[in-house]
């Protein structure tokens, strides 16, 4: 059974609409990386899933439960923490853990945990005196509390610095192995590169890509780019052979095919037509650029 599963979710701030159509699902024990720009939806959508906004239409079921008005029985086993940390500044960090604890927590448990997101250290000072990296180590050390199975973290490495980020990605990846399933949001593709099992693209409140990690990396890896005498005649050409040339960055780009065939065959279909090659590269996407490409193709659909 999936652990989480949101179909057509439809959300509107007023006459704005935020979300359309959102749909995805996690497998048990997976880490899904919910990627957009600012203001894309990933807040909400994780909002959404944890009953912090009304959604308007869709459907959400957490181990195929079905959330209700009554959405308590179905977050029992979701932990979150969303846009930002809300400790309680007047209490230190262990009593906080003390106040969200539902009572399945043990004392050794919540020792584990402050170990885990390293906060002991800090654990009996009071939260208002925390740093913003301090404060979300406790975020995330509150919403392990209470045997989740399912773990929402809305860019949970905003103010980490290098090496929390990477402790929290190991953190993460550890929690998945022991079963738990994990939405966690960024805009920065590169803090869920090495812990994503699956990725969801979001823009402007629409799922735009949904991939597994490996193909998502191995997507666009090998292209052609050339730079050519005559732009026009050569993307004629190329397109009738049917190789789907698209222009970037004032090149013309086609994808390799497996066999890395594609170049002998553009090169010779250009020179038969005298059409003249300026410049010509391989080149290796990395993961970033090939996200920020997808981004800006669908930017300019919505221009259309
Ligand atoms: N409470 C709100 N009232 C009105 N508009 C909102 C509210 N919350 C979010 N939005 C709008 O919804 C869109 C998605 O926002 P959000 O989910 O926070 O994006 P993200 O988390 O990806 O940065 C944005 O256009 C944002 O301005
Ligand atoms: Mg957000």
């Amino acid at each position: 059974m999936k652990t989480l599963e949101v179909q057509s979710l439809n959300k509107f701030f007023g006459r704005k609409q935020a979300l359309f159509d959102v749909s995805f699902d996690i497998e048990p024990g997976t880490i899904l990386g919910l990627i957009g720009p600012n203001g894309a939806g990933k807040s909400t959508i994780m909002k959404s899933i944890v009953g912090l906004t009304d959604y308007n239409s869709g459907s959400i079921k957490i181990d195929g439960k079905e959330l209700t008005k009554n959405k308590r029985s179905s977050l029992e086993n979701v932990g979150s923490m969303i846009e930002s940390p809300a400790p309680y500044l007047n209490l230190t960090g262990r009593q906080n853990l003390k106040l969200f604890n539902d009572g399945s927590t043990t004392a050794e448990e919540m020792q584990e945990i402050m170990d885990e997101t390293q906060i002991t250290e800090f654990a009996d000072r009071k939260a208002k005196k925390y740093s913003l990296g301090m404060k979300q180590r406790l975020g995330i050390a509150i919403s392990l509390l209470n045997h989740p199975k399912l773990l929402i973290l809305d860019e949970p490495m905003n103010g980490l610095d290098p090496q929390s980020t990477h402790d929290l990605r190991d953190l993460l990846v550890k929690l998945s192995k022991r079963g738990i399933s994990i939405l966690i949001s960024s805009h920065l593709l590169d803090e869920l590169s090495r812990i994503a099992d699956y990725y969801v693209v979001i823009n402007h409140g629409k799922v735009i890509k949904k991939s597994d990690a490996k193909s998502f990396l191995s997507d666009g890896l090998k292209n052609i780019r050339i730079e050519v005498s005559d732009m026009d005649k050569a993307m004629n050409i190329l397109s009738s052979e049917g190789l789907s040339p698209v222009i970037y960055d004032k090149k013309i780009e086609i994808s390799d095919n497996d066999e890395g065939t594609a170049l002998s065959q553009v090169i010779e279909l250009l020179s038969q037509s005298e059409v003249q090659i300026l410049d010509v590269t391989r080149h290796q996407e990395d993961l970033e650029e090939s996200l920020l490409k997808i981004l800006s193709e669908d930017n300019s659909k919505e221009a259309k």
